[in-house]
C-alpha cells in the first residue's frame, strides 16, 4: 500500500526512533522531518529549507531520502515551531507517491492547536497522490484525532498512560492491559484490524 499511515507510540526510550528508521529503511522517495537530529543516518541531510526544496526539485521524478533538519532555536515560540512544521507540510502536499517520516508529532502538531490545515490536506490527499505517513509519539491521546483515527497500522510499546490504555481496548481489546507489561522493545501490532504481539526488532 501507498498510502498508509503508521503510527509508532511507546514511552521515552521504548524504541520509536529506532522502529521508525526500520520501516521506511527500504523507502526510495523519502522525506523525514527530523529537527531532533535522529536520523542523519537515513538519507542526505539538509538544514536549509531553500536546499530541502532544490534538492527535491532535482530528484522529484526519481529516487530520494532527504533529513530535514531545520535549525530551530532552543527558545523559538510555539508558533516558529508551527510554522516550520507547516512549511513542511506544504512541501509534503506537492508531492506524489512519498513517505513522510515525523518524528515526535505531538510536538509539531498538538492536539490541542487548530488543525494547520496542510496536514489534513496531505491526510486526505494522500489517497490519490499516495503520500505516506509514518509518525512517531509518546502519547496516543496528546496526537490530532484525525491523525489517530485514520492510522492503518499501530505500532506500540511499552507504555502506562491510563488514557492510551483506555482509548486501545478499542483497537487491542484484551491486549490493552499487557501494554504496560511489555518488556524493553517488544510490541504489539494492529494492522488493518488484526492485532498481533512482537518480539525486537533486530538492529
Ligand atoms: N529492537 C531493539 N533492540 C535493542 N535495542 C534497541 C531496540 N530498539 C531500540 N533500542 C535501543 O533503545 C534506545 C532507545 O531507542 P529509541 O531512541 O528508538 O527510543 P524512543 O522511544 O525513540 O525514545 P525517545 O522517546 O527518547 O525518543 C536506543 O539506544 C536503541 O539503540
Ligand atoms: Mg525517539
Amino acid at each position: 500500500m501507498h498510502n498508509e499511515i503508521i503510527v509508532i507510540l511507546g514511552k521515552k526510550g521504548s524504541g520509536k526512533t529506532v522502529m521508525a528508521r526500520h520501516m521506511v529503511s527500504d523507502k526510495r522517495r523519502l522525506i523525514v522531518y527530523d529537527p531532533m537530529r535522529q536520523f542523519s543516518s537515513c538519507g542526505v541531510v539538509l538544514v536549509r529549507f531553500e536546499d530541502l526544496v532544490a534538492y527535491i526539485s532535482h530528484n522529484r521524478r526519481g529516487h530520494f531520502r532527504a533529513v530535514y533538519q531545520p535549525e530551530i532555536p532552543i527558545d523559538a515560540t510555539n508558533d516558529i515551531v508551527r510554522a516550520e512544521f507547516i512549511r513542511m507540510c506544504d512541501l509534503v502536499n506537492r508531492l506524489v507517491n512519498v513517505y513522510f517520516l515525523v518524528d515526535e508529532i505531538d510536538n509539531c502538531l498538538p492536539p490541542r492547536d487548530r488543525e494547520n490545515g496542510f496536514f489534513k490536506n496531505m491526510i486526505q490527499r494522500g489517497r490519490h497522490a499516495q503520500v505516506s505517513l509514518v509518525a512517531t509519539t509518546i502519547r496516543y491521546t496528546d496526537t490530532q484525532r484525525n491523525l489517530t483515527a485514520q492510522a492503518d497500522t499501530i505500532i506500540c510499546f511499552h507504555t502506562h498512560e491510563p488514557s492510551d490504555v483506555k482509548y486501545f481496548r478499542n483497537y487491542f481489546g484484551v491486549m490493552a492491559d499487557d501494554l504496560h507489561q511489555l518488556p524493553p522493545y517488544h510490541y504489539v501490532k494492529y494492522d488493518k484490524g488484526q492485532v498481533s504481539r512482537h518480539e525486537p526488532i533486530r538492529l
